[in-house]
């Protein structure tokens, strides 16, 4: 569908559910994709993620009362979700609608109180649970909604920390900021390289050649992802406090892997301390990817995304038997660059490097490989790199 249909149909359905169509405005906010740099971002390191031209969007007005009213298009089942703002709870029938509650909380403690209600209808082109952050690109969008409608003084660097702080603290995700920066920050042709330890970035342009970035859906979402996450990051907290006792350190970022070698048996247990290898690795792989990246060696860049993989396979065990076979299929293709898992893991999408004249036999490959050993049809995005949020 178009951005001009999406447009239409959001219109539409406001009237439709809300009476007319008088003063709605309709926005929209990117999802992301990481290219290297994963599990760094709680870990004070550096990740280079970049926004997409998919996200999600909405049609949204201003009431007179306080009333709250929120329906999506993704999820009609569910109707019109209706609330107040002065009392947003998280719950679990609140489904979806606990993400634009949480930054509308999170706006409120800031001093931001909405001194009035909203309608909105909702509709994201991010396939759900995917690991292309959906709900990052909902968060960055309300907060940029409530910014234009309510007269709020927040830059988007703000409209990120609001997100994942919404996140962490109403939606019980301890995520890192990386996907809601990518969402806020985002920059048509462009990777962000950003230092989480400071939040100092860097626009890298994506002169990628005859390649092109290819985003492999695998349609598998394991559930406990959030637990899982949550116990990924203790894990990695713990690991820190160990090594403290023996190195002056803010972060698992601030360590070569020679400083981590010199210094690893600080940490007691096995388990912590592949965690924490993953994080300092992956750190350090990240800064030499975006190097290679600007010297125009691509072929350094795929290596370190297939390094990337297999450290996040083997020593943060977040990948599956299905993303695994994607991305060992996809290594046997002549002029894949570099593949690996994306995202927070255990199931979800990989992103691939992928030669031009090499991305039909890629899809054919790839695909056919993985319906015949789980009977799963993946799909394939040729991504383009996008702008940040915006009225439409
Ligand atoms: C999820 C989180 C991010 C980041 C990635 C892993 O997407 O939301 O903050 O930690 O996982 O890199």
């Amino acid at each position: 569908m178009s951005e001009t249909e999406i447009k239409a149909m959001l219109l539409d359905k406001f009237g439709e559910l809300f009476g007319d169509t008088d003063g709605v405005k309709v926005y929209f906010a990117p999802g992301r994709v990481n290219l290297i740099g994963e599990h760094t971002d709680y870990n004070g390191g550096h990740v280079f993620p970049c926004a997409l031209t998919i996200g999600t969007y909405a049609a949204a007005r201003k009431r007179t009362d306080k009333k709250l009213r929120l329906y999506s298009i993704n999820f009609e089942k569910s109707g019109v979700m209706e609330s107040d703002v002065e009392k947003l709870e998280a719950s679990k029938e609140a489904g979806w609608t606990n993400y634009p509650k949480g930054v509308m909380w999170a706006f409120s403690l800031r001093g931001m109180q909405m001194d009035c209600g909203l309608d909105m209808v909702l509709y994201g082109n991010i396939p759900n649970g995917s690991g292309l952050s959906s709900s990052a690109s909902l968060e960055v969008l309300t907060g940029y909604i409530l910014r234009d409608l309510y007269g709020f003084t927040v830059t988007n660097v703000e409209l990120a920390q609001i997100g994942q702080y919404s996140e962490n603290n109403f939606n019980g995700c301890n995520c890192g900021i990386m996907d809601q920066f990518a969402s806020s920050m985002g920059k048509k042709n462009h990777a962000i390289f950003l230092n989480t330890a400071d939040l100092s970035y860097e626009y890298a342009p994506l002169a990628l050649g005859d390649a092109k970035i290819v985003v492999t859906n695998s349609k598998v979402k394991h559930s406990l992802v959030d637990s899982k996450y949550n116990e990924r990051r203790s894990e990695c907290e713990k690991a820190l406090e160990e090594l403290q006792s023996v190195v002056k350190i803010g972060g698992l970022g601030d360590l070569t892997e020679e400083e981590f070698e010199a210094n690893k048996s600080a940490i007691a247990d096995d388990i912590r301390r592949k965690r924490a290898k993953h994080a300092v690795y992956e750190n350090q792989r990240t800064l030499r990817a975006v190097e290679a990246l600007k010297n125009n060696e691509l072929a350094l860049f795929g290596k370190l995304m297939n390094e990337s993989h297999v450290s996040l396979r083997d020593d943060y065990e977040v990948s599956c038997e299905e993303i695994d076979l994607l991305v060992a299929e996809a290594w046997k293709v002549d002029g894949v660059i570099g593949s690996r898992i994306t995202g927070g893991g255990f199931g979800g999408c990989t992103v691939s490097l992928v030669k031009d004249e090499a991305i039909g036999e890629f899809q054919e490959k790839v695909g056919a490989a993985y319906e015949k050993q789980f009977g799963i049809q993946a799909d394939f995005y040729v991504v383009e790199i996008g702008d940040g949020p915006r009225t439409l």
